[in-house]
């Protein structure tokens, strides 16, 4: 039996380089050896306030772009959360169990609510309960992730403790985080003190994957770096350049050492116009390829409809025995 993988990315603003590095090129890897459930968090993305018309928008593109990234339709099941209210329904089930104090201490709902001081709903806060649900419902065995999502995966695991204390083990398979070695955190290229994140509002510090080459190119010449010259890896002294550095290391494979040794005597700007090369001809294919399906609207509602229909019938099963722990009555189909 092979184990099975789940994984998720908010649909708000453009996927990034730091989401690629991070998770979609693990998803890609991963989906020949697991069976794996990939999808776009769009409830998740209401936390957030939405234009209507942006989000139905981009709930395609990011579908179009999975399947660019070298998402298997066939291989996969790769579906929209909305379009499955297990999710939901699930979701509210474990918000009544968990406490308070647990989602108080996430780091990420501090940094969302002082970015929204104007919006900071209840959804913001009970976030990752969905994202727990999200998980618990297909009886995960690994969860690859980016570093920034640690914290919501331990919590995902707390709640199955929460579960079980309540109603006893043997409904939820406890997942595990799968978070890549190299690569985990792409940060901001003009602030590298900060992750790179999709809802930036300034799009000089991140590399969405849809950019056109001429941007991308300028993006990286642009970044931020110090005033030294030598290129060497110094995480502390040299952020900007390590973040360039380790971009440079996961797309070419290339260590450190191997990269330093290859600007021995050169200066910053050399390594920024191969780097920009680099990316530029790993994202150009991928560019066509989603220019070309969001072409045909229609062939990705096909696929959306059978991802959605493959993820309900395997999520029915847990949220069945859900109702029959709590007392709930299920209606007779
Ligand atoms: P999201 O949309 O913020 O990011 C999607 C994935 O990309 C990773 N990532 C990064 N990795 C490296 N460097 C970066 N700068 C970077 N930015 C983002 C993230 O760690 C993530 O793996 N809450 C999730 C979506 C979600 C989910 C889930 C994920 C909802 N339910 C269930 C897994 C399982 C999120 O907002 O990811």
């Amino acid at each position: 039996m092979k184990k099975t993988i789940l994984s998720g990315s908010t649909v708000t603003g453009n996927l990034t380089l730091g989401n690629y590095i991070g998770a979609i090129s693990n998803w890609t890897k991963l989906q020949n050896e697991y069976d794996c459930l990939y999808f776009l968090a769009d409830l998740h993305a209401l936390t957030v306030q939405q234009d209507p018309k942006i989000l139905k928008d981009r709930i395609y593109s990011f579908y179009a772009q999975y399947l660019a990234l070298g998402l298997d339709p066939q291989k996969n099941t790769i579906f929209v959360q909305s379009q499955v209210p297990y999710h939901t329904e699930l979701s509210w089930i474990l918000t009544c169990l968990t406490p308070m104090g647990y989602l108080n201490r996430m780091t990420q709902f501090k940094e969302k609510a002082e970015r929204h001081v104007k919006n900071v709903n209840a959804g913001l806060f009970t976030y990752p309960v969905l994202m727990a649900a999200d998980i618990l419902l297909y009886q995960v065995d690994m969860v690859p992730v980016g570093e920034d999502q640690r914290q919501h995966m331990e919590l995902a695991r707390d709640i199955v403790g929460f579960w079980e204390n309540r109603y006893g083990p043997g409904i939820f398979k406890l997942p595990e985080a799968y978070v890549g070695k190299v690569g985990a955190r792409i940060m901001s290229l003009q602030d590298p003190s900060k992750k790179m994140s999709k809802s930036d509002d300034n799009e000089k510090n991140f590399i969405a994957i849809i950019d056109d080459p001429k941007v991308v190119e300028k993006k990286i010449k642009s970044a931020t770096t110090d005033s030294d010259t030598v290129v060497k890896y110094d995480l502390e002294n040299k952020a900007g350049l390590a973040n360039l550095m380790n971009i440079y290391s996961v797309m070419t494979g290339k260590s450190f050492e191997e990269i330093e040794k290859l600007y021995e005597g050169k200066m910053y700007g050399h390594l920024k116009v191969d780097l920009a090369e680099i990316v530029v001809s790993t994202l150009t294919p991928v560019r066509e390829k989603y220019l070309d399906l969001m072409k045909n609207q229609d062939y990705l509602d096909k696929l959306m409809n059978e991802g959605a229909m493959k993820a309900e019938a395997r999520s029915e099963a847990t949220l069945k025995k859900v109702y029959e722990a709590t007392g709930l009555v299920p209606r007779k189909r």
